[in-house]
C-alpha cells in the first residue's frame, strides 16, 4: 500500500471517498489490515478493555500504547498510525507534550485526545510542534464516570449545537481529524459537512468521512458475547480474518457499512 498521509484523508474527503480505519495493537494483525487495505490503524485505548479484560479504558498508561505502538509501525505497510493519549495522559500541557513525543517516538504518526473545545490548547501547541491530533468527541469512553454510562451523546438541540460548534473550534485550533462516538447520524452528517478535516465515525451514520470499529468487536469477539448496536460482525460468512477485513473495507468504500439499522437518531 502507498503511505497514507494526512494529505492523502484530506484528498479521500475532498473526492467523497470514504476512509477506512480500525483499532489495532499488533504487528500480525496491522500486516493483515494493510494487506485488506485500510488507511489507517488505531492504536486505541480500547485495548484495555479488549486485551486487558478491564472494565473501562481509564486504567491504560502511555507505556502501554507505546508498546503497542511500536508492535504495529513493525507489521505496518503504508497504513496512517494513530496512537490514543489515555486517560490523564493530556491534564496538563507538559504533560501533553511529553506524551505525545512518547508516542510519535514509538512509531505514531498522530495522536488521539478524548474532550470538546477545551482541547484547542493543548491541539494547538502540539500541531506547532509538528504533532498532528485527532480530536474525539461525542461519547468520549474515558469520561465515561461523568457521562454516567456509554450513552449516546448530542441528542438534545443544546448539545447538538455545542458540539457542532466545539468541531469548528477544534478545526480552527489545528486539529488535522475528528473521531465522532456515538451521535445521531443526522448531527453527525451536518459537523462533517462544516468542517474541511476528515470525520470519522463509530456510531454516527454513515455520512461521515469514513468509519472505524475496535477490531476486536469487528470480529465478534466482544468479551461480554454482546457488540454495541453500531458493531457489525464481519466474519459472519466470511471464511478466514483476512476476508473479514476485506469485507469491512469494501463496505465501507461502498457505503452498505453502516446501515441505518446500526445508527442512532435524535
Ligand atoms: O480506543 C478506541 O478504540 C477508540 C475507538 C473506539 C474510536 O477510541
Amino acid at each position: 500500500m502507498p503511505d497514507i498521509t494526512l494529505t492523502t484523508l484530506q484528498n479521500l474527503k475532498l473526492n467523497g471517498e470514504k476512509i477506512t480505519m480500525l483499532t489495532c495493537y499488533d504487528a500480525t494483525f496491522a500486516q493483515a489490515c494493510c494487506q485488506a487495505g485500510v488507511e489507517v490503524l488505531l492504536v486505541g485505548d480500547s485495548l484495555g478493555m479488549v486485551l486487558q479484560g478491564n472494565d473501562s479504558t481509564l486504567p491504560v498508561t502511555t507505556a502501554e500504547i507505546a508498546y503497542h505502538v511500536a508492535s504495529v509501525k513493525r507489521g505496518n505497510d503504508g497504513a496512517l498510525i494513530i496512537a490514543d493519549l489515555p486517560f490523564m495522559a493530556y491534564a496538563t500541557l507538559e504533560q501533553t507534550l511529553h506524551n505525545s513525543a512518547q508516542l510519535m517516538q514509538a512509531g505514531a504518526h498522530m495522536v488521539k485526545l478524548e474532550g470538546s473545545a477545551w482541547l484547542s490548547e493543548s491541539i494547538r501547541l502540539l500541531a506547532e510542534r509538528g504533532v498532528p491530533v485527532c480530536a474525539h468527541m461525542g461519547l468520549t469512553p474515558q469520561s465515561v464516570n461523568i457521562l454516567g454510562g456509554y450513552k449516546v451523546q448530542g441528542r438534545n438541540e443544546a448539545q447538538a449545537r455545542q458540539m457542532r460548534a466545539d468541531a469548528i473550534a477544534l478545526e480552527q485550533a489545528g486539529a488535522a481529524m475528528i473521531v465522532l462516538e456515538c451521535v445521531p447520524s443526522e448531527l453527525a452528517e451536518e459537523i462533517t459537512q462544516a468542517v474541511k478535516i476528515p470525520v470519522i465515525g463509530i456510531g454516527a451514520g454513515v455520512a461521515t468521512d469514513g468509519q472505524v470499529l475496535v477490531l476486536h468487536d469487528m470480529l465478534g469477539l466482544a468479551l461480554t458475547g454482546r457488540a454495541p448496536k453500531f458493531v457489525k460482525n464481519f466474519m459472519v460468512g466470511q471464511d478466514s480474518i483476512q476476508a473479514a477485513l476485506s469485507a469491512y473495507v469494501s463496505e465501507v468504500k461502498a457505503l452498505t457499512f453502516p446501515g441505518t439499522e446500526h445508527g442512532f437518531s435524535a
